[in-house]
């Protein structure tokens, strides 16, 4: 399964920002501001952090020692610590979901692309009429619902991820997000600098960092909960995958600090860029979804519309940023079902890729064609695009959450966990051992109490 040839990243820079890649993406730039919005605002945030300290580091350390102990995809890394069917396969449940993520997350990063295009043509600045969404609203509903725009799109994003899981793990993945990570973090610093100009932008700020618990109910917590896993990219084989290509010299705890406290930050700094805009345009936090596709545009607009080269500027730079942001997610997820064919079919990883790609663009052409011809189309009610993520971030991601704090906790014996974490005993012990110790008692008890939430059970 694994050959002694195998990849690996050339720096511990580069894992940082691959992995940091991985989390960062349209969860904390589009997601998280539409939970918080829906949430209650800095109460939210407040458990979101929680749940990040509590689950989000320790599960993301447990899947960076199992990928790098054993040194393989995440389909075979389990094999390697337990020879129990059941222990050895639940690494299927994240190659499984990481590439059924990839086939709807390629369809919003298509739009995303493609309103990247009708900012930078001017099409959003001139479809602004102060007070009326009204514009957007149509040009959104009917690019969504109409059968090839999105798929253009969708398809050139898609060979974008192509060709950088293709030059492969050093001259792809981590080249590129050596370049795209810290072009991101500008683009961020610029726009958050634009927007606490914004006039109102005080209502915004009072909005993301005064807590009103009132406003906070079981769903919230459960909300938080799955877009702390979400954000992460955790137990969907992502990071697992990633740590196959670590050396042993790799400080496994302090990188998944550094990584959850980057993704985090970079996730309020999105609110930072959003809220005060949407505020100072007198649009409500709760729009959802259609945020970043019809408020937003109006709320740029409206903010910097004094002076329309910034609020031009402003446009730009914000779907560049989330089409950067989407790219090193996206190829995250196609790394992992990519590694696990090149390993088990024993094929060259372009061929792996080649497969990869067509399963995603089948796939993402269905969810894409869900918004319109396929609209009737339903699996529990739900849209194909819908229910493949309630299906991959509300049950899957939180029961791989469940079975891999488990399987840390209780099944794979402590002393490999120490000593591996450790780097051989080299490093501290007590962040292992607290790390250990939320793994085994801590996470499978919430864990398991968020999805009976979820089941509505409790
Ligand atoms: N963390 C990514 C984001 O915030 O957009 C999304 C994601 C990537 C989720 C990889 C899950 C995953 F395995």
């Amino acid at each position: 399964m694994s050959s002694p040839s195998r990849a690996s990243f050339g720096s511990k820079f580069g894992i940082i920002m691959a992995a940091a890649g991985s989390a960062v993406g349209l969860g904390n730039i589009w997601r998280f501001p539409i939970e918080t919005g829906q949430n209650g605002g800095a109460a939210f945030i407040l458990i979101y952090i929680i749940a990040i300290a509590l689950l989000g580091v320790p599960l993301m350390v447990a899947e960076f020692f199992i990928g790098r102990h054993a040194h393989t995809n995440a389909a075979h890394a389990y094999k390697k610590l337990s020879s129990h069917p059941f222990w050895s396969n639940i690494g299927f449940i994240g190659v499984l979901g990481g590439s059924l993520i990839l086939c709807y997350y390629v369809v919003v990063a298509g739009w995303v692309l493609k309103y990247m295009f009708l900012s930078l043509d001017g099409t959003l600045s001139t479809l602004f009429t102060p007070g009326d969404a009204s514009g957007y609203e149509s040009l959104f509903g009917n690019f969504v619902s109409s059968t090839w725009s999105p798929l253009i799109f969708m398809v050139l994003f898609v060979l974008m991820c192509h060709f950088a899981i293709a030059a492969g793990v050093r001259k792809g993945i981590e080249k590129l997000s050596k370049i795209f990570m810290p072009a991101l973090f500008v683009i961020l610093v610029v726009l958050v600098g634009f927007s606490l100009f914004a006039p109102g932008a005080q209502e915004g700020l009072s909005f993301l960092f005064h807590p009103d618990f009132s406003k906070l109910t079981t769903s919230s917590v459960l909300s938080a909960i799955a877009q702390a896993f979400y954000s992460l990219s955790l137990c969907m084989g992502c990071l697992c995958t990633y740590a196959s290509y670590f050396g042993k010299d790799v400080n496994i705890i302090k990188s998944a600090v550094s990584i959850s406290v980057i993704d985090t930050l970079v996730a309020i700094m999105a609110g930072l860029i959003i809220f005060p805009a949407v505020f100072s345009a007198g649009i409500s936090p709760q729009s959802g979804p259609s945020l970043a596709f019809i408020a937003l545009p109006g709320a740029f607009q409206q903010a910097f519309g004094a002076v329309p080269a910034v609020a031009y500027i402003v446009s730009v730079l914000f779907y560049a940023l989330l089409v950067l942001a989407a790219l090193t997610s996206a190829i995250s997820l196609y790394e992992v079902p990519t590694a696990y064919i090149h390993e088990t079919w024993h094929i060259r990883r372009r061929y792996a890729a080649l497969v990869v790609t067509a399963v995603c663009l089948m796939l993402g052409t269905v969810c894409s064609l869900s918004m319109g011809v396929l609209g009737d189309m339903h699996i529990f009610g739900k849209s194909v695009f819908d229910f493949l993520d309630y299906f991959c971030t509300t049950i899957m991601m939180p029961l791989s959450g469940v079975f891999i704090a488990i399987f840390l906790g209780w099944v794979v014996k402590r002393d490999i966990f120490m000593d591996d974490v450790t780097n051989g005993c080299t490093l501290r012990t007590t962040p292992a051992a607290v790390v250990h110790w939320l793994l085994r008692w801590v996470a499978p008890v919430l864990l398991f109490a968020a999805f009976l939430g979820v089941l509505g059970v409790i």
